[in-house]
């Protein structure tokens, strides 16, 4: 097997070569070029190609399929950055704030279709399992973000919910991704089913470590902006498990909730999380999961060699600053 940066350059090669029309139609496909070129961790299509190569050495097969899915992930991008109303990604302006509201929807439906198309590119005898597994990843992220904005109505969330809204939002993808690598590289049902729980517990432990950055991590690191989450009123890791510590913390975390969006309601909230000890906490949780996710890892028929790999990957993820 290749080492993380190898598979990574990999599917940046790709990327770079997708032939995307240029020309008349500019506007539609520019915003697309922005967003695939702007150099994001790449860690689904990465996961894809290494179950590819751990089941079978199948990776220059499983490249397309990647792609498919980092396109599809960057989709999700487009339209989440309109609902959520970010201006920064990657340290860049967000789509719909580089060039208008309308173009991020629009470029990210064409990027789904793309997506579909590349995902397509599997042998014959596989293309009925991976386009089921597609289509049920993507209704999973559409539920999954669904909740994520109801969320933002109600102010107690209970932990098993929050878990349910990002299993779907998050989980559902880099789960589909370990597994159509697996089934590329001729997995057994069984084993692609544990590389599915393996990549859906490390998409939860990555969005509980995402929801952590949003409050305490660096923007020039991150590249997105520092607070979001707490403008937004969302539901994150730090949120539930705060408001579930005491009745006093929770009335606390209303209060500072009434304060209108800007710099005093972050800066409130985010002292109600240290004064607590979130981080501590929110290590915990990530820790937890990702053990969950090497649990399966550690239940499929891969040699200890293989699983190294993967392990590795689990443990950049749980310390990620980007
Ligand atoms: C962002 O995903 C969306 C989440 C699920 C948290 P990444 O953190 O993988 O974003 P990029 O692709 O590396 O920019
Ligand atoms: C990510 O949730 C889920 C999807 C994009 C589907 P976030 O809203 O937390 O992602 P970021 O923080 O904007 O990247
Ligand atoms: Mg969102
Ligand atoms: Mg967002
Ligand atoms: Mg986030």
């Amino acid at each position: 097997m290749k080492t993380i940066d190898e598979y990574r350059i990999e599917i940046e090669t790709a990327i770079r070569n997708l032939k995307l029309p240029e020309g008349k139609l500019d506007n539609l496909y520019n915003p697309i070029r922005y967003a695939l070129s702007a150099g994001g961790k790449r860690i689904r299509p990465v996961l894809t190609l290494m179950a590819a190569d751990a089941f079978g050495q199948k990776a220059p097969e499983a490249v397309m399929p990647a792609v498919g899915l980092e396109t599809f992930h960057n989709f999700t991008l487009l339209h989440d950055d309109v609902m959520d109303k970010s201006e920064m990604r990657r340290g860049r302006l967000t789509v719909h704030k580089k060039f208008n509201e309308n173009t991020a929807i629009l470029s990210g439906d064409t990027m789904l279709t793309l997506a579909s198309q590349y995902v397509s590119q599997v042998p014959d005898n596989l293309l009925r399992v991976v386009i089921d597994a597609f289509n049920e990843m993507a209704i999973n992220v559409y539920e999954g973000q669904q909740l994520d904005m109801d969320f933002e109505q109600q102010s107690q969330i209970a932990l098993t919910d929050y878990i349910e809204m990002i299993q779907k939002k998050t989980g559902a993808l880099l789960g589909t991704c370990t597994m159509i690598g697996a089934l590329i590289g001729g997995a057994s049902e069984k084993d692609a089913q544990k590389m599915y729980e393996f990549g859906l517990q490390t998409g939860v432990a990555f969005q509980i470590q995402d929801d952590w950055l949003d409050t305490f991590g660096d923007y020039t690191t991150f590249g997105k902006s520092i607070g979001g989450d707490i403008n937004n009123g969302k539901k994150t890791y730090l949120y539930v498990a705060a408001f579930e510590q005491d009745s006093q913390t929770a009335k606390a975390l209303r209060e500072a909730y009434e304060i209108p969006a800007g710099d005093v309601r972050v800066k409130t909230v985010t002292r109600i999380y240290e004064k607590l000890g979130i981080n501590e906490a929110t290590k915990k949780a990530v820790n937890h999961y990702s053990s969950l996710a090497l649990k399966a890892l550690n239940s499929t028929s891969l040699d200890d060699e293989k699983k190294e790999v993967f392990r590795k990957l689990a443990e950049k993820l749980i310390g990620r600053k980007k």
